[in-house]
């Protein structure tokens, strides 16, 4: 017995090395654990609920689309050029080695969602952002890989993950946006105040590199934006509009605009490390986050998020 357990160790041992990108395991059930999709009665997702999995985009959009609480994986490479509507009390997760090529999900008036594991690559601008969140509440975004490429001008694609239009309850945690023009556009325009000062939002573990801009660009509301490492992108956050930001322990490499305001954007930054350059945006009153959350050592930032970050759990 012993023998076997040792055995089995080094097997294990052996799988994960050959397959450095899996860092995590984790359950189809979990539930969000951080920032602002834990409050209102937290993000549960179809934690608990039936359990399909799906292989084409037919069978993705049906499988997603109703608001009873249910479980959706996604095995293999389903390509389109579409957005997915996502229902309600819903979980969507990606296998190891799944992926969506130009095909977005979309949640839109909805609550209690969960995307998790998800790689998404490619969405051309005629079918939206790879995710776009609207008027939704308690979402978590978990260990997504959303990119495109910069060969073509900034409007060929649109968003990574845009959250407007009155979204609270969001939490976007381990995931990478990379290689893209406009990656993270929170609260929908300068003249949707009125929708958007509602707008909460927490990242936190995030890896953001070779982005034009909108790492994120922060309108109205509130977010609290901790742990994430940012490498070379043209602009840093850009808190807009009267938007209040608590930013804390992000690092960040080759940009001159690390944080800064547009019409009066506030910030309130702590403990992080701007590469150099300088914080411009002007002291907000965004100062305590409204739930417990775990800061790592500056200096360690870089270290333990960049390698877990993404299409980097098991299930
Ligand atoms: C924070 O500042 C904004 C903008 O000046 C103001 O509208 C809001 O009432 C302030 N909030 C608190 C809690 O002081």
């Amino acid at each position: 017995m012993k023998f076997f357990s040792v055995a089995f160790f080094a097997a294990a041992v052996q799988s994960v090395l050959a397959s450095p990108s899996i860092v995590k395991r984790a359950s189809v059930n979990d539930v969000a654990n951080v920032g602002y999709a834990t409050l209102n009665g937290g993000t549960t997702g179809g934690s608990g609920g039936p359990v399909t999995t799906v292989t084409t985009l037919d069978a993705l959009t049906s499988a997603v689309a109703s608001d009873t609480a249910k479980i959706v994986i996604i095995s293999g490479t389903i390509t389109g050029n579409v957005a997915v509507r996502v229902g309600s009390h819903t979980t969507v997760i990606g296998n190891p080695g799944s992926s969506l090529v130009g095909v977005g999900l979309r949640v839109l008036e909805k609550t209690n969602v969960i995307i998790r594991n998800v790689k998404i690559s490619k969405v051309l601008a005629e079918a939206g952002d790879a995710l776009g969140i609207q008027q939704a509440s308690q979402v978590w975004i978990d260990h997504v890989d959303l990119s495109s490429d910069r060969d073509h001008d900034k409007d060929f694609y649109d968003g990574l993950l845009d959250i407007t239009h009155g979204c609270t309850g969001v939490t976007v945690t381990n995931s990478k946006l990379y290689d893209h023009w406009k990656a993270s556009l929170v609260g929908h325009s300068d003249n949707n105040g009125a929708e958007d000062v509602a707008i909460t939002v927490t990242y936190a573990n995030n890896y953001w590199t070779d982005l034009n801009s909108r790492t994120p660009s922060f309108r109205f509301g509130h977010g609290h934006i901790f742990n994430n490492v940012f490498d070379d992108n043209n602009d840093g956050i850009n808190t807009r509009d009267g938007a209040q930001l608590l930013v804390e322990n992000n690092v960040w490499t080759g940009t001159d605009k690390p944080l800064y305001d547009t019409d009066e954007g506030f910030a309130v930054a702590r403990g992080n490390d701007f590469g150099g350059a300088s914080n411009t945006a002007p002291v907000g009153n965004f100062t305590t986050a409204p739930y417990a959350y775990s800061l790592i050592a500056v200096a360690n930032v870089r270290s333990q998020v960049v390698s877990q970050v993404g299409q980097t759990l098991s299930f």
